[in-house]
């Protein structure tokens, strides 16, 4: 597959590929080696490296481990499976009666967040999966959704209380504000900057009859204008959240809560960080709970903080 590259010396591969995934901008290709130099692929140009262009092969889906995969609705994702274990593992799927659909995790791209899959097993990647009593329709090749969150989501739930108004700013399909909605009665702003996402949403808002969710399609450093002072703030952008966390905490009233992720290394200070953040821009921030989500890469993982502004 032809992608753009950045050329630099092999001493210098881990640096350079460590900082170009912490912008997301890694492509999901395979890292080439030229002579004393290596051509890592990129989604875009990149300010102060040599870019190129070359041929590159897709990352194959490897681990140590035999094999991990999602369901969600009737596609099977396989996230890792060693090279030897892929075929033993569609088998394996193929024989299960929920699996219509089967496809590669090759990684999540862009700001969108969405999967770059391979279908090895049907042809499109549409589907409606259930959890907790809801029906979410989301075509997973457009718009991101992840299964492992469902347990998280339902624990937010417990939290709202009825009359809250809500600010879901990174919605994606619904997944949050649908199950809210569905068993509070609140005013949920839900907004996503993907277009996809927000159509998604608008179907499954009518799909599961829910009412008080307003879809706000754009970015939401420009809808949050459109969004009054709210009870309680969710922000499910784990690799970017603290870039907006500002925004969150001039938008949440005394007392109300957000439940803020981000995927960290197991060592990390973010209490403290979230906590001196909120005091340079003025706010108190009680931290009352900080939780390991689930596990992401080795040595990383999904973290959950809710925050109480005082
Ligand atoms: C990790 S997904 C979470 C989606 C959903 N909350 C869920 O649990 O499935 C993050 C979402 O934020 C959206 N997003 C990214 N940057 C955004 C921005 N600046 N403004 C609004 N939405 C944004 C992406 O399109 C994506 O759907």
């Amino acid at each position: 597959m032809r992608s753009l590259c950045v050329r630099v010396p092999t001493r210098e591969t881990e640096k350079v590929r460590r900082f170009l995934a912490s912008k997301n901008l890694l492509a999901p290709l395979k890292i080439k080696r030229c002579g004393d130099y290596v051509l890592i692929p990129v989604r875009e140009s990149v300010h102060g490296f040599e870019i190129c262009e070359d041929d590159f092969e897709p990352l194959q889906v490897t681990s140590q481990k035999v094999g991990s995969f999602d369901i969600v609705g009737d596609v099977a994702i396989i996230k890792s499976a060693a090279d030897r274990d892929l075929n033993k593992i569609i088998r394996e799927l193929e024989k299960r009666k929920n699996v219509k659909k089967i496809a590669l995790d090759r990684g999540i791209q862009g700001e969108e967040r969405v999967r770059y899959l391979e279908l090895v097993k049907g042809c499109s990647l549409e589907t409606m999966h259930r959890e907790y009593g809801i029906r979410l329709k989301v075509d997973l090749s457009k718009v991101y959704f992840s299964p492992r969150l469902a347990t998280e989501r339902w624990r937010v739930v417990q939290r709202v209380k009825d009359g809250e108004a809500i600010f879901d700013m990174f919605a994606g399909c619904g997944p949050f504000s649908i199950l809210i909605a569905k068993y509070r009665k609140v005013t949920i702003y839900a907004c996503d900057i993907n277009p996809h996402a927000v159509a998604y949403l608008k179907e499954n808002i009518k799909l599961n009859k829910v009412e008080g969710v307003h879809p706000l399609l754009g970015d939401v450093r420009d809808m949050a204008r459109l969004v009054p002072p709210v009870d309680r703030i969710i922000m499910n952008l784990p690799h970017s959240s603290f870039k907006f966390l500002d925004m969150a905490l001039n938008k949440i009233k005394k007392d109300g809560e957000i439940h803020y992720y981000e995927i960290l290394p197991e060592k990390h200070n973010r209490r403290e960080d979230l906590q001196n953040f909120a005091r340079k821009i003025g706010k108190d921030v009680e931290i009352l709970e900080t939780r390991k989500v689930h596990g992401y890469a080795p040595g990383v993982s999904l973290y959950s903080f809710l925050l109480r502004v005082k």
